[in-house]
C-alpha cells in the first residue's frame, strides 16, 4: 500500500458512511502511524462535528493521544488525511502543516496528559504568555511594537481581558496572582483549559483531563466542557478514561484498541457493543464482566455475556 488517499470519499469510506449528524468539524481519514515496526495508530477514520464533544476511548496503549500528536503536528502521519472545516468556509489540511501553523491558522489547541504550565509563572501569565502569537502580530514583530507603538498596547489590553476572562470562566479569578506551580491538581487541569480557550480555537483537543480529579472537581469539568460546547461553539476532542465524564457529556464516542477503531457511535451505542466490552476485558474471553469494568462502562454486570 502506498499510503495514498482516494480523492473523493466513497460510500464505503468509514469515516462517510457512518456520518449523518451536524456538519463535519474534523475528518480524519485512514491515518496511520508507525514507529518502526510498531503500528500505533492503524488506518482510523472518524469525523468529529461541529458544536459537538466527541471522545476517543480506548485501553492504554490503544493509540488515543499519538492520534492527537499527529492532529497537533507533534507527528507527520505515515498516512492519511486530517480535513478541518470551520463553519466559517475556511479549511485546512492539517497533516501538511507544520504545528506552529496548526495551531495559529487551522486553531487547533490542547492540553497535555501530563499537565505542562509555567509553573514558576502567575496564573494570570499563564493566560497571557498564550496569546504570544497574537501580541507579536500587533508588535510587527519590531522592539518599537513592544514599546507601545502601533497596536501592541491594544493588543495587550485585550490579551489581559481575554485572560480574566477565562479566569472567571474556570473559576480561578481569587488565584491570578498563585504561581500555576502552587495550584492544587485540579486548578491546573483546569488553568491548562484556559490556556487553550484564550487562543481562540475551533477544535480544544483535551488528553485525559479529568485524571486525577475528585468527584466533585470532575462533574464542575463536565460543566466547564459543555458550556465550552454550548457558550462559545467549540468542538471539542477529549481522549479520557473516566466513563462518568464520557458517557455524561459525550455526543459522540470513538472506540480504538491496538491502534484500530472498534466502534463509532453516540455513548450508548458504544457502552452496550459488545467488541467494546471485550476491548476492557482484555484478551481473556470471559463469561463474567468484572463489576469494576461494568461500573466504569456504566452498565450491568451481566452485559457482557453472550
Ligand atoms: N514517539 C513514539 N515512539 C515509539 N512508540 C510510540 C511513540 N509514541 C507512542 N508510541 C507507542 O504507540 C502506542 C500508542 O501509544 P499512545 O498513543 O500513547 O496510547 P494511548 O494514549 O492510547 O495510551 C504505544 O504502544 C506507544 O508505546
Ligand atoms: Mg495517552
Amino acid at each position: 500500500m502506498s499510503g495514498d488517499l482516494p480523492a473523493e470519499r466513497g460510500p464505503t469510506d468509514p469515516a462517510a458512511a457512518t456520518w449523518d449528524r451536524v456538519p463535519p468539524l474534523l475528518t480524519v481519514e485512514h491515518l496511520t502511524m508507525r514507529f518502526g515496526g510498531l503500528t500505533a495508530v492503524d488506518d482510523v477514520s472518524f469525523i468529529a462535528g461541529q458544536r459537538e464533544i466527541t471522545a476517543i476511548i480506548g485501553p492504554n496503549g490503544a493509540g488515543k493521544t499519538t492520534v492527537f500528536n499527529c492532529l497537533t503536528g507533534f507527528y507527520r502521519p505515515t498516512a492519511g488525511r486530517l480535513s478541518l472545516e470551520r463553519g466559517d468556509g475556511t479549511h485546512y489540511l492539517l497533516e501538511r502543516m507544520e504545528g506552529f501553523r496548526i495551531a495559529r491558522e487551522a486553531r487547533v489547541a490542547r492540553t497535555f496528559q501530563n499537565i505542562r504550565l509555567f509553573p514558576q509563572m502567575s496564573v494570570l501569565e499563564n493566560l497571557i504568555v498564550a496569546q504570544h502569537n497574537k501580541l507579536m502580530l500587533a508588535s510587527g514583530y519590531t522592539v518599537l511594537g513592544l514599546f507601545g507603538i502601533g497596536g501592541y498596547r491594544e493588543a495587550e489590553r485585550a490579551a489581559v481581558e481575554k485572560a480574566k476572562f477565562w479566569l472567571d470562566r474556570v473559576g480561578l479569578t481569587a488565584r491570578a496572582d498563585w504561581d500555576a506551580g502552587n495550584l492544587p491538581y485540579g486548578d491546573q487541569r483546569r488553568l491548562e483549559i484556559a490556556r487553550a480557550m484564550c487562543t481562540e480555537p475551533a477544535l480544544l483537543c483535551l488528553d485525559e483531563p479529568a485524571a486525577g480529579l475528585n468527584p466533585r472537581e470532575s462533574l464542575e469539568l463536565n460543566q466547564l466542557l459543555l458550556s465550552i460546547r454550548d457558550d462559545d461553539g467549540v468542538g471539542v476532542l477529549l481522549i479520557e478514561h473516566d466513563m462518568s465524564v464520557v458517557m455524561g457529556i459525550s455526543d459522540h464516542v470513538i472506540v480504538l484498541d491496538y491502534g484500530r477503531k472498534i466502534a463509532d457511535g453516540t455513548p450508548v451505542e458504544v457502552r452496550n457493543d459488545p467488541t467494546v466490552i471485550r476491548a476492557y476485558l482484555g484478551e481473556e474471553e470471559s463469561d463474567e464482566l468484572p463489576p469494576e469494568v461494568a461500573a466504569d462502562l456504566g452498565i450491568a454486570p451481566d452485559a457482557g455475556t453472550q
